[in-house]
């Protein structure tokens, strides 16, 4: 029947919602609405409320919400079409005369759900019968009890190819194929879909069965036979738009306002085994945005609980790719990782049910999990794999078409991963000792020919130097060996610093002539220049642990290359400023503020030892 919107509109305005909902709630006035304990759950304070001039009521409660018709549908459990045609004799309004075409299809779907509805009956039959005997003790392995199995309509396809059609002789041929539960192939005698399985019902928000899964049931003898088999796309059933279980699950969640999205049938039908009602699967597939807009209409943040795995966090992170576009206020997904390799049935089984409620109780948020699933995602040892992961963090954050939300997202994801690239250092204490081990000056040294030599005393001392980057391109002379160590990160420095960055790339290449295994320093005959009068650096202090040392230059190394990191971070700020100026000038300050703390560490660091307890002994 052709309903237009501008139609059911018009109906609504014409109907007064108060005088609907009050012949079965009792309504109080609270000024310009009315108010009620509400009638979809238990309350003994009043938080549901009716607007008449909107037409809609709403319950602060749990979240019920609707116009007259969804009253009459959800409330008192009428057919849509019932529930229009009562309000419309009300309102006097004639309902339009069906669109003969749409009502040939509504007929078609209706005998669609009849072939459905006596396949399942047929099935079920079969599984109390003495053909399903086998799949009896399968379920009984499995831990379902009878209660569960006559809920969830178990069945059982015999073997026999052609069984299903003499069993719904009455339904022709053509319509058994519609309906998914045949198959046929060119110039061949069709046949049955489903044969030799456990068969499970696929129903739609009203109850009504409309496609089937099969599970296969000795997987052992037929290692090649997929585990599922499910109905294909019919014009009773859409998988991109269908969740297994929701029609349970819908009344469930809008009780506890939990609900929760697991991966498999046998998941949703194991955790109602187990006394948790709201879960509901998608049909082997992805999550689409169809079915993500259906959980939001159950509750705001439904739960997914997928499998710790890669498979299952990558399963995720698609559903949440999907979500990121789709998010408004209030409404996102929270996420539940469970133990690598386990589906939350094997957890039930192994743990009990206490193990998943305890998951459940505390689920990570979307950010949460695509901020932990992006940096564990590839290694972040160079400076362009940090940029990598902030590049991955910010496409997620332009997905999002929510423009407040996208702004929230981008500043906390711009923080996190300030925090993470560009941490505080702590300042460590040195205990400087006197016994002389390897890379003591003393020791013997590796020999370059006198041109590197004073090549490389040019490349200490030459130009603009500053006394840190002096001291840290003599510590690297000292302690050659470290070069290998740092060799990622300072061959990045040197491709992006002009300045000291030459004199990083030439040690690099000695160090690639040297035998670098006894630690000895690299011996440059006249010493080294001298460096400014005032700075003193425990790494090059003949009195420094030698093992103490090179950690002290590590830290004076990641001190040196991270300024040309945090300079280029600034650089894509700031070129960020036309499309975002908000984010630009934060994300500006912040890094302002870490090139401060940094050069304030650079500062305190050759000052250190020199103002020390122990300046006196060195
Ligand atoms: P699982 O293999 O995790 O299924 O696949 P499960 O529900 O845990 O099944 P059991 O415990 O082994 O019996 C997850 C979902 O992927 C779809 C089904 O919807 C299944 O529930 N699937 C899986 C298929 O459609 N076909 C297959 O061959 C396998
Ligand atoms: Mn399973």
């Amino acid at each position: 029947m052709a309903l237009s919107p501008q139609w059911l509109d018009e109906l609504r305005a014409r109907t007064t919602l108060s005088a609907v909902i009050g012949r079965t709630t009792r309504l109080t006035k609270a000024g310009r609405e009315f108010k009620a304990c509400c009638p979809f759950h238990n309350e003994k304070t009043p938080s549901f409320y009716v607007n008449d001039e909107k037409g809609f009521y709403h319950c602060f409660g749990c979240e019920a919400h609707g116009d007259a018709i969804r009253w009459l549908t959800d409330q008192r459990g009428m057919p849509f079409m019932d529930a229009v045609k009562e309000l419309a004799a009300e309102a006097g309004m004639e309902v339009p005369a069906p669109d003969p075409r749409a009502a040939k299809q509504a007929e078609k779907r209706a005998s669609l759900h009849d072939v459905t509805a006596a396949a399942q009956a047929w099935f079920e039959g079969n599984l109390r019968g003495a053909e399903g005997a086998h799949a009896r003790s399968y379920l009984a392995r499995r831990g379902f009890s009878d209660a569960t199995i006559r809920e969830f309509g178990f069945g059982y396809a015999p073997e026999d190819r052609q069984a299903l059609k003499r069993a719904l002789g009455a339904f022709e041929e053509p319509m058994l194929i519609e309906a998914g539960m045949r198959i046929t192939v060119e110039d061949k005698e069709p046949y049955d879909r489903f044969r030799n399985r456990l068969m499970l019902p696929i129903h739609d928000t009203r109850g009504r069965v409309i496609a089937f899964g099969g599970r296969i049931l000795d997987a052992e003898a037929n290692p090649k036979a997929p585990k599922y088999l499910n109905s294909p796309d019919t014009p009773l059933f859409d998988k991109g738009r269908t969740l297994y279980n929701l029609h349970r699950a819908a009344p469930a969640a809008r009780q506890s306002g939990r609900m929760i999205v697991v991966e498999g049938y046998m998941d949703a039908i194991a955790l109602a085994n187990a006394g948790i009602a709201e879960a509901v699967a998608p049909l082997g597939t992805a999550l689409t945005e169809n079915q993500i807009e259906l959980l939001w209409r159950q509750v705001e943040k439904p739960i997914l609980c997928f499998d710790g795995d890669n498979a299952g966090q990558r399963a995720a992170m698609r559903a949440i790719g999907r979500a990121l576009p789709l998010l408004r206020p209030g409404h996102s997904l929270s996420i539940v990782r469970l133990p690598a390799g386990m589906d939350p049935d094997d957890l039930i089984r192994e743990k009990g049910v206490g193990a998943i409620e305890a998951l459940l109780d505390k689920p990570a948020s979307l950010l949460d999990t695509l901020w932990e699933y992006e940096k564990a995602a590839a290694p972040l040892n160079s400076p362009e794999d940090k940029a990598g992961l902030k590049a991955r963090l910010m496409g997620h954050v332009d997905q999002i078409q929510d423009a407040e939300i996208k702004a929230l997202y981008r500043r906390e994801l711009n923080d996190r991963f300030s925090a993470f690239a560009f941490p505080p250092r702590q300042q460590r204490e040195f205990t400087p000792r006197k016994e002389w081990k390897k890379g003591d000056w003393n020791r013997p040294a590796a020999t370059v020919s006198p041109e590197v030599a004073s090549q490389l005393r040019r490349a200490m001392d030459g130009g603009s130097r500053d006394a840190f980057s002096k001291a840290v391109i003599a510590g690297l002379i000292r302690f050659p060996d470290q070069l290998v160590r740092h060799e990622q990160a300072l061959s990045e420095f040197a491709r992006r610093d002009q300045n000291v960055g030459p004199a990083i790339d030439l040690l690099l290449e000695t160090a690639e002539t040297l035998d670098l295994r006894d630690g000895s320093p690299i011996s440059l005959e006249r010493g080294l220049p001298a460096l400014p009068a005032k700075t003193h650096f425990a790494f090059l202090d003949e009195g420094t642990d030698p093992d103490e040392a090179r950690e002290d230059l590590a830290e004076a190394v990641s001190l040196l290359v991270e300024r040309p990191a945090l300079e280029s971070a600034m650089a894509e700020a700031t070129a960020r400023f036309a499309r975002d100026p908000e984010g630009s000038i934060a994300e500006q300050a912040r890094l302002r503020e870490r090139l401060l703390a940094l050069n304030e560490r650079l500062k305190q660091f050759g000052r250190r030892k020199a103002a020390g307890p122990d300046d006196s002994d060195s």
